[in-house]
């Protein structure tokens, strides 16, 4: 039988479907039923930050056609209530990404910190939240601010360091390669695109914040593109995320370069066990086509 086995930065993976952040990550419990009923081979925790934070009011989540707008506004318990919660999901023997977000280098450190005495395989810059006042895409649009941020977190700490970044920047091949400049050890591409849904019967928009962020299929073919650009753009290792809920969507992933692929929405579309589905539907597809080793297909489509 063909092996989608895959590793990124040291960190081995039995299969290559990773929980992306935001999605059932909020507490360890969860985090371990997406291992052990879901098959993930690696997970993410929800985006933590320094302090605790009650995120956006009602309505934060919208379903439009083969899409999701969130505004969640990044809630979360605050790093310091979070340690129980990856010492829980590390019962599980597979390997946990802690998923970090601030406005400073120095907080982004700091935080990096307690998520590897935690015990976190690696952390994940949220450089990209669409819908969070002073954090997120108003950090990471900046390569300069990025830049900063990634030389803070690696001289705090010897694990992995992924950066999570979004579509909407200006120049999406030159904050990558600032990425790896700066000493990144891999890119997570892409967050939700900034989103909004305006009612007509009210004439107003439907989210209270206004807006969110757009997940799901609907965002496959942009997401598809980022990683093609990014792995042509740097050597470090590429993670694909957004709008993949079959194996079909997750081979484009791995043909534009991607070594691994995260799944959030596609939870919502296919159940938890969506990642036992897609890697299932990976394996037939080697099977079909004569591949052995996902590192066959792993950047396929870039040679054009
Ligand atoms: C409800 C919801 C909450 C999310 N929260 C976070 C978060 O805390 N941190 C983060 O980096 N991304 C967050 N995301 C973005 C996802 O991790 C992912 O990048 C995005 O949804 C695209 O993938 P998908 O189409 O598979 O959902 C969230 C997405 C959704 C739908």
């Amino acid at each position: 039988m063909p092996s989608s086995r895959t590793e990124i930065a040291g960190i081995e993976m039995q299969n290559p479907t990773i929980l992306a952040s935001g999605i059932l990550g909020q507490t360890g419990e969860s985090i371990l039923r997406v291992f052990k009923e879901g098959g993930a081979g690696c997970a993410v925790t929800k985006s933590i930050g320094i302090e605790p934070r009650d995120g956006h009011g009602n309505p934060c989540a919208l379903e439009l056609d083969n899409s999701l707008i969130n505004a969640m506004g990044l809630p979360n318990p605050g790093i310091d209530a979070f340690g129980d919660e990856i010492k829980i999901a590390l019962k599980s023997g597979k390997p946990v990404i802690g998923s970090i977000f601030a406005s400073t280098p120095e907080d982004f450190a700091t935080l990096a910190g307690k998520m590897e005495d935690f015990g976190a395989h690696a952390v994940e810059l949220n450089l990209s939240c669409p819908h969070a006042e002073k954090y997120g895409l108003e950090v990471g649009t900046d390569p300069g601010r990025v830049g900063d941020i990634l030389a803070a977190v690696k001289s705090k700490v010897k694990i992995p360091v992924f950066s999570k970044i979004s579509a909407m920047v200006p120049d999406i091949r030159g904050l990558a390669k600032t990425i790896e400049a700066s000493g990144g050890d891999g890119i997570v591409a892409i967050n939700t695109l900034k989103a909004m849904k305006i009612e007509p019967e009210i004439g107003k928009p439907v989210l209270r914040n206004v807006y969110g962020g757009l997940s799901g299929p609907a965002i496959k073919p942009v997401g598809v593109m980022c990683v093609f650009e990014i792995s042509r753009e740097v050597k470090i290792p590429v993670i694909g995320v957004g709008g993949i809920t079959t194996g079909a969507d997750a081979i484009e992933y791995f043909m534009a370069g991607a070594s691994a692929i995260q799944i959030g929405s596609g939870v919502h579309y296919r159940g938890i066990d969506v990642f036992k589905k897609v890697n299932a539907e990976i394996i037939k597809f080697m099977e079909a086509h004569g591949y052995d080793d996902l590192s066959q297909l792993i950047g396929m489509a870039r040679g054009v």
